[in-house]
């Protein structure tokens, strides 16, 4: 199959997990543990197509709201995520990285991140970006702060290369699943001219199948940045 236009970088709003659980009678727990592994079939798919770089919202700046109990148990499952697939990261290929405020995380995440980080930065197939305490306006706020600081001019050009992970481009196409249409303060900065694709699946049922038809539609799609 042939694809016109293949996104350099897709962001993912992996949204549903808590409905899927419990339209089954399940703790939201496992919602979140059936979406981790549909992201990780959903990144080496994207790979396999050629993506160069895939954005998973895996934790927002207002996700800290939750009980307990749930923003520990995907503290957990995120670190539990980083020490099962580094192999495979490995194997095809696929740098990770994570963006967010992640001074603010506990200390074994951070340091998993770190670590997942060091030992996938020769990989060049792929990068997969984790968006964990990440917030969009928090992004240009810090990018902000550190421009101030070093006594820069405050310009789109220094904005962009002050963001968390300044060498990720632009976000061209951003998927949202379980029928919610809106931004939620994903990648602000960098969307800006992404295109959008929304889906009533829940995260959890969400298919390498689904994935391809946002792809083809995003090919098919004019963008003209403003221009005619
Ligand atoms: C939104 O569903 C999902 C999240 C806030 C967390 C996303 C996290 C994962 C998919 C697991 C961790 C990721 C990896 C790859 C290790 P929701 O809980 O808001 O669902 P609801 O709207 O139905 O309640």
């Amino acid at each position: 199959m042939k694809l016109e236009k293949i996104p350099v970088h897709v962001g993912i709003i992996m949204d549903g997990n808590g409905r899927w659980a419990k339209k089954r009678g399940l703790p939201r727990i496992e919602g979140h543990k059936k979406g981790a592994e549909v992201a990780e079939k959903i990144i080496s798919f994207a790979k396999e197509l050629g993506i160069k770089y895939i954005t998973l919202y895996a934790f927002s700046t207002e996700n800290w709201k939750r009980p307990k109990e749930e923003v520990n148990f995907l503290f957990t499952l995120m670190y539990q995520y980083i020490l099962t697939k580094l192999p495979k990261f490995i194997e095809n290929d696929t740098r990770f990285k994570v963006i967010g405020r992640i001074d603010e995380l506990p200390d074994f995440l951070k340091e998993g991140f770190r670590d997942i980080e060091r030992k996938t930065a020769h990989c060049s197939s792929m990068t997969a970006v984790f968006a964990v305490n990440y917030g969009g306006r928090q992004e240009i706020v810090d990018a902000v702060k550190k421009i101030v600081e070093k006594g820069e001019p405050v310009t789109e050009e220094t904005i962009a290369k002050n963001l968390y992970f300044p060498e990720l481009p632009d976000v061209d196409l951003i998927i949202r699943t379980s029928g919610e249409m809106r931004i939620s303060n994903f990648l602000l900065w960098r969307a800006s001219y992404a295109e959008l694709w929304f889906t009533k699946t829940l995260w959890p049922d969400f298919t390498e199948e689904e994935f391809l038809e946002a792809i083809k539609d995003y090919s098919k799609r004019e963008r003209r940045f403003g221009g005619v």
